[in-house]
């Protein structure tokens, strides 16, 4: 017989095979809601989204692939929504043959350009990738001429170029509550609140929706004419969502989706490591806190809260940290845990040789081509939530008690189906040399129920050298990577996969995690 221990008791001897975390067949109580379909989605950088879309005599099938390996294991596209920084910078020349004409100014920005004009060839990048669904993020920051100039001459091309079919949503400002203290310069005075913004923000999307009306006008009837808003750049800035909302911003019933953004960290930040700010549960726990707070207040609303732009570290990630496969990792604890406690989508924002990116969409100077780190942790929570349009998927968060390492289980239509295990310890692909790499293992105590067997469990593990390798990451034995098959999976003949685990009488399983590493267990029931 084996005894059962709490949860508690359970991590200090989690290395003592008699010991199992208990799981419910059926979903526990703080599991969360059913997960909206697209929970992984991308937000491209405004001035690189050319560079990730391509063109229509041109369109990036690299980048395409990738999204399409997402939409084979979560159901649909990850919805992409186009902003940023430099969303806000953007203005619109009818006459300019070019995209996009960028000016960088380092002393703002060494990442993207500062002056940005785009013509109306930037929208043509919204045609090379069938079935995807977009978000386009309107210029609010420019409230000159030249900001209405650019709103009334782009709002057609987008409806346009969109139409109902590739129109996810639209959106008005990027982190409006940072117009005021930008250290990339201020755009707003220092009085301007909530209800200036409010009233600017109502007025301006009542003048998008007219020129809908008149240029498309089936967004308006098909009752796609809705909003990510309030975009807000995290909690505690200068705007406050609550009283945002309370000014309201919903007056029209047009917002879809809550939206705040989030990041970890500062890539530039003093402290800031892989092991204390990214592999760190508790980290990421604290982090997310902020907006469960406010979307429990904002939860009478019914309208889901998303996060519209995440990373790890802000100013496009830290080399070695935000590009790792530690970074990886933590982006599976990170989205599985937003998924755990109620955030209803992410959309991890990416842009041209940014070190947090999930691919790098063209050869430049500054980055290679190619699939990066961060991506192979999107595929394992992909697999990990698995096919949200045809199916109830329900999160729950399995506390372990430890900075290192956390578990959720999966709930398919009312039954576990899935564990997922992430192991955080920093391991450093030198050590590979000195010895073998250290690990834990996880025994769970799967529920017997009325009418169900638990036939197997299968394994698929997300692994690398180390949690400082960048390269030679596989999910389940696959790559992704771009010089196979330019993204495309491939099964490599060199890595461990279709491993299957004892289960015992009782039901209880055990599942060894190498240091830096994690892994999915799927039932068949
Ligand atoms: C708009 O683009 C045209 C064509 O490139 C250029 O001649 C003109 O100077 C641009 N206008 C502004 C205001 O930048
Ligand atoms: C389309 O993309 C190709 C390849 O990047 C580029 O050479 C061309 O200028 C683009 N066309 C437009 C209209 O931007
Ligand atoms: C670059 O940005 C700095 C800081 O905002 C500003 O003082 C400077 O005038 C800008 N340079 C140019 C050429 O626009
Ligand atoms: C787009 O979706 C439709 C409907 O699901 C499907 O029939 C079509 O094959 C898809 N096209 C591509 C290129 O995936
Ligand atoms: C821009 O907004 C600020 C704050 O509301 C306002 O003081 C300023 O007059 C506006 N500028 C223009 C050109 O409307
Ligand atoms: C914003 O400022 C105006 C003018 O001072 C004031 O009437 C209004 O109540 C303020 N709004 C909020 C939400 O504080
Ligand atoms: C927006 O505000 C301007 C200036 O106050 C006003 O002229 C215009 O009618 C307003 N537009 C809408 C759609 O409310
Ligand atoms: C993990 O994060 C928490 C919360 O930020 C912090 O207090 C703790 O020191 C971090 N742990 C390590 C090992 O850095
Ligand atoms: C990109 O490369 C160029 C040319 O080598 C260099 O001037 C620039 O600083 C680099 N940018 C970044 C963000 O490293
Ligand atoms: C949910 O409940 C489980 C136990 O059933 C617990 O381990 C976990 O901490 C709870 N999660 C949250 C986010 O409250
Ligand atoms: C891994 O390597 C990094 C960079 O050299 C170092 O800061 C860190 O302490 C190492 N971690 C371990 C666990 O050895
Ligand atoms: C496994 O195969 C891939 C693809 O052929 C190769 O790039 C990689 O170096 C191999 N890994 C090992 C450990 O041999």
């Amino acid at each position: 017989m084996i005894p059962l221990y709490t949860i508690s008791t359970c991590v200090l001897f989690m290395k003592l095979a008699f010991c199992a975390i208990p799981l419910s067949f059926t979903p526990p109580q703080n599991a969360s809601q059913p997960i909206l379909k697209s929970f992984v989605s991308f937000s491209i950088e405004f001035s690189s989204f050319p560079d990730f879309a391509g063109n229509s005599s041109s369109p990036n099938t690299f980048s395409y692939n990738l999204l399409t390996n997402l939409q084979q294991l979560q159901g649909s596209y990850p919805i992409i929504r186009v902003g940023g920084n430099t969303q806000d910078y953007a203005t619109f020349n009818a006459t300019q043959t070019q995209a996009v004409i960028g000016t960088f100014n380092f002393s703002r920005s060494a990442d993207y350009p500062t002056t940005i004009t785009i013509g109306p060839s930037y929208f043509d990048s919204y045609s090379t990738w069938p079935n995807v669904t977009f978000l386009h993020g309107f210029n609010l920051a420019n409230n000159g001429t030249l900001g209405y100039d650019t709103l009334v001459g782009t709002v057609p091309l987008v409806c346009k170029a969109l139409d109902t079919s590739k129109l996810a949503y639209f959106q008005l400002g990027n982190e409006p509550d940072l117009y005021k203290t930008s250290s990339q310069g201020p755009v707003r005075p220092s009085w301007w609140n909530e209800t200036d913004y409010v009233d600017e923000w109502l007025n301006k999307t009542r003048l998008i929706r007219q020129i809908v009306q008149q240029d498309c006008p089936d967004v308006i009837s098909q009752g796609k004419f809705e909003f990510y808003a309030p975009s807000f750049g995290g909690t505690g800035n200068s705007l406050n969502l609550l009283t945002t909302w309370n000014a309201g911003l919903d007056t029209d019933n047009d917002i879809a989706c809550i939206d705040s953004h989030n990041y970890i960290g500062g890539a530039t930040q003093p402290g800031v490591t892989l092991q204390g700010t990214l592999m760190n549960h508790t980290s990421t726990v604290l982090s997310v806190s902020h907006h469960l707070n406010e979307s429990r207040l904002l939860s009478g609303t019914g309208i889901p809260y998303i996060l519209g732009e995440t990373n790890s570290l802000y100013n496009e990630g830290a080399p070695g940290l935000s590009n790792s496969f530690g970074a990886a990792l933590w982006g599976v604890d990170f989205n599985l845990y937003c998924a755990a406690t109620g955030i209803r989508r992410t959309h991890m924002h990416q842009g041209t040789n940014y070190r947090y990116a999930s691919w790098q969409p063209t050869q430049t100077v500054n980055e290679t081509l190619g699939t990066k780190a961060p991506y192979y942790g999107n595929i394992m929570v992909a697999a990990f939530l698995g096919d949200l349009t045809t199916s109830n998927v329900s999160i729950a968060d399995i506390e372990l008690g430890s900075i290192y390492q956390n578990a959720y289980a999966a709930y398919v239509d009312g039954r576990l189906e899935r564990i997922a295990v992430v192991q955080m310890n920093e391991y450093n692909t030198t050590h590979g040399t000195t010895g073998t790499r250290p690990g834990e293992t996880f025994s769970f105590q799967v529920p017997a129920a009325a009418g169900a067997t638990l036939r197997g469990v299968s394994v698929q593990r997300l692994i690398a050298n180390g949690s400082d390798a960048i390269t030679g990451i596989t999910f389940d034995g696959i790559s992704y990577n771009y010089e196979l098959e330019q993204g495309k999976p491939v099964v490599l003949s060199n890595v461990t996969r279709g491993e299957v685990l004892q289960v015992a009488q009782n039901g209880a399983v055990s599942v060894d995690v190498p240091w830096s590493s994690a892994a999915i267990l799927n039932l068949q029931w």
